[in-house]
């Protein structure tokens, strides 16, 4: 045997650890995942650069902003994209954004 069991045990144990832990990506905020498709325009977590800063807005002003802009007549880019999102995933896009710090990179 190339290794002593002792070392063997070990390593089965590590494996053991790696496949037993919960996927990293389980562990994101569902809000966090939901907002990442906001990043192409607002940035990264919504710290800009982009349109609109979003990032550690208050979260009722974003949802409230989201909601209208899903209700009204589609004019502009955001009326599309509100629309792609049931209420419950706005509060969540809105409730993660408002955690994080602003950067003051977006305009
Ligand atoms: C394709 C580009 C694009 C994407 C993707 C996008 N936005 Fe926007 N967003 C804009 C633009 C452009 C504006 C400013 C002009 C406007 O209001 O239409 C804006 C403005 C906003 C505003 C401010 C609205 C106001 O009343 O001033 C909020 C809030 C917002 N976006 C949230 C989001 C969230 C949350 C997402 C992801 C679910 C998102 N945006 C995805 C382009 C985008």
């Amino acid at each position: 045997m190339p290794f002593p069991s002792k070392t063997i045990s070990l390593i089965a144990l590590s494996i053991g650890t790696v496949l037993g832990s919960t996927p990293a990506v389980a562990q994101v905020p569902p809000g966090r995942m939901l907002a990442s498709q906001c990043a192409q325009c607002h940035g990264t977590n919504g710290q800009g650069p982009g349109f609109e800063e979003l990032a550690g807005k208050s979260a009722n002003d974003l949802y409230g902003d989201l909601r209208e802009m899903k209700l009204r007549p589609v004019e502009g880019i955001m009326d599309r994209q509100a629309r792609g999102y049931t209420d419950q995933q706005l509060r969540l896009i809105a409730d993660y954004l408002s955690t994080v710090t602003p950067s003051g990179n977006a305009d």
